[in-house]
């Protein structure tokens, strides 16, 4: 398959705009909305591009090395696929062209407790590139056993997302009556029927995705609270996962400094994609407050608002050891699939390399605060 794809893809913005063509209004609106006036999500993205790199001249090097290490784990790209739930709505194999992708450009791709495939199957098509998202709904024994699986199936690194005690209102989902599992009302089953390309690729795969992680389980409701995870149940997840453990969903320096002391192994700042609150602050904003909170050589990864090769290199600037992205993952599977992945995902390590080269570095392990009009 060719490495890029023929539609016009130069931006995620482009990939965007043909995935709002392409997919139901149903499906887009669950990717693209975010919480009540979305202007949080808004904001995300804004605090990024107000970021100014300072450029540098005559720097000497043709090449610009973007391969990196993130908790021991050799990258040849500097940033990873954030953990989304349902992604087969955009692409029935999603997933899977998810997980090929990780072996492909041999960087980290975390896979939800949400995933409509289930999480023995994807970590196979990684090539030791997957990493396993865990949701704590109110039974905590579900919790521990849903951790062990993820061990057993082989994931080493689990990431445990703490920023969703209760599902956020997303005003555009709601007016879709978004649902999990979905099944088509019959507004829907127009939007379906008048996105014929999309429809029909899911009803040759077997109609529409249903979270996977689930089986054998009481049946699954999404909207079940999941605030059943507090410190004490992070304690002992950090004594029973003997892997890398990564805390995702944190905006306070305070919370972030506590939660190194616990011994969790790196703290992944997110907002979310401001699907939660939309009162957040900018996490790109609070990303140097906690740098500053845990010291220098503490793991941090970066996700929220990141959407080209500039973005990314701003995220390092601001004190991120990795990046991972989330919405333009999506944009571009629904646009086009595993070409549409594979063109976003080249394109955004092209202009890191460029950025580079225009402020003066060699790597992108060079990156620091210095490079950042303050
Ligand atoms: C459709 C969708 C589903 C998501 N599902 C999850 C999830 O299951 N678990 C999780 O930790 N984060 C989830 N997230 C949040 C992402 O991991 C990430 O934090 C967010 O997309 C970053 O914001 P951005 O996409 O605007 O850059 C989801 C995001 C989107 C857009």
């Amino acid at each position: 398959m060719s490495k890029f794809s023929k539609l016009n893809l130069q931006t995620s913005d482009d990939a965007r705009k043909i995935a709002k063509k392409r997919l139901p209004k149903m499906a887009f609106d669950y990717f693209d909305g975010a919480a009540l006036t979305e202007y949080g999500e808004f904001l995300g993205r804004q605090a990024i591009k107000e970021i100014r790199l300072a450029p540098k001249v005559l720097a000497r090097g043709a090449n610009r090395e973007i391969n990196h290490t993130i908790l021991g784990h050799k990258t040849d790209i500097p940033f990873g696929i954030a953990p989304m739930g349902m992604c087969n709505l955009s692409h029935p194999s999603a997933d899977k062209i998810i997980a090929k992708a990780g072996a492909y450009f041999n960087t980290p791709v975390c896979f939800s407790t949400m995933a409509s495939t289930a999480m023995e199957d994807t970590i196979k098509l990684t090539d030791g590139n997957g990493w396993f998202q865990l949701y704590v709904y109110d039974d905590l024994k579900a919790g521990f056993n849903m951790a062990e699986r993820a061990s057993k199936a082989g994931y080493e690194t689990l990431i445990l997302t703490v920023d969703v005690p209760d599902l956020g209102r997303r005003p555009r989902e709601l007016r879709q009556n978004f649902k999990v599992p979905w099944w088509p009302s019959i507004s829907q089953f127009i939007d379906c029927a008048i996105h014929p390309s999309w429809s029909i690729s899911m009803l040759m795969s077997g109609g529409s995705p249903a979270p996977a992680n689930f089986k054998n389980l009481p049946p699954f409701r999404r909207d079940r609270p999941r605030a059943g995870a507090d410190w004490d149940f992070l304690k002992k997840l950090r004594d029973s996962w003997k892997g890398n453990l990564i805390v995702k969903g944190v905006l306070d320096p305070k919370d972030a400094k506590k939660i190194k002391e616990l011994g969790i192994d790196a703290i992944y700042v997110s907002g979310h994609g401001a699907r939660q609150l939309d009162s957040l602050p900018a996490p790109i904003i609070q990303l140097p407050k906690i740098r500053k909170a845990v010291g220098k050589n503490y793991p941090l990864l970066f996700d929220t608002g990141v959407r080209n090769g500039e973005d990314v290199v701003k995220a390092y600037a601001s004190g991120a050891d990795f990046v991972m992205l989330g919405r333009p993952i999506l944009y571009a599977l629904g646009a086009d699939g595993e070409r549409g992945l594979k063109t976003i995902i080249n394109y955004i390590s092209k202009e890191i390399q460029v950025t580079l080269a225009q402020i003066g570095l060699a790597k992108i392990s060079e990156v620091n605060p210095t490079n950042l009009i303050t």
